[in-house]
């Protein structure tokens, strides 16, 4: 019986919490459940994952990304940050490789004369 009780209480705990990531920011929304305008249930649907996506398509009020604020506890390790890499890769290798590619380019064409 003991044991049982001890899985609900998990259980609960587990229901009560609410993190959701946005914009690479983690969010502890436990307390704003309640209170959030749009329900609980959407909350619901995003804990856990990155919410950013949705947050945005609902197109929030400056009020409300204000708001948000308060509720960040931590940020996402870059690593784990897809869309930072992928700007890290667009924005310095691949201008570095097309600067290769031209120089090499150039030595080619400068070779032939
Ligand atoms: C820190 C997180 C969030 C805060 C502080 C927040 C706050 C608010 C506020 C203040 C509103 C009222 C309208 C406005 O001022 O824009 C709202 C509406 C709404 N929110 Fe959020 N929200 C958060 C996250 C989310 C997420 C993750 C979703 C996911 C889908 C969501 C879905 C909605 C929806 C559907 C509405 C109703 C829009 C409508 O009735 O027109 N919100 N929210």
């Amino acid at each position: 019986m003991a044991e049982q009780s001890d899985e609900a209480e998990i259980q609960k705990q587990t229901t009560l919490e609410l993190w959701l990531i946005l914009h690479h920011k983690v969010y502890d929304l436990t307390k704003f459940l309640e209170e959030h305008p749009g329900g609980e249930e959407v909350l619901r649907e995003q804990a856990g994952g990155d919410a950013t996506e949705n947050f945005e398509d609902v197109g929030h009020s400056t009020d409300a990304r204000e708001m948000s604020k308060t509720y960040i506890i931590g940020e996402l390790h870059p690593h784990h940050c897809f869309l930072c890499l992928s700007s890290w890769w667009t924005n310095w290798v691949i201008p570095a490789i097309s600067a290769v590619a031209v120089a090499l380019m150039y030595r080619l064409y400068m070779e032939q004369d």
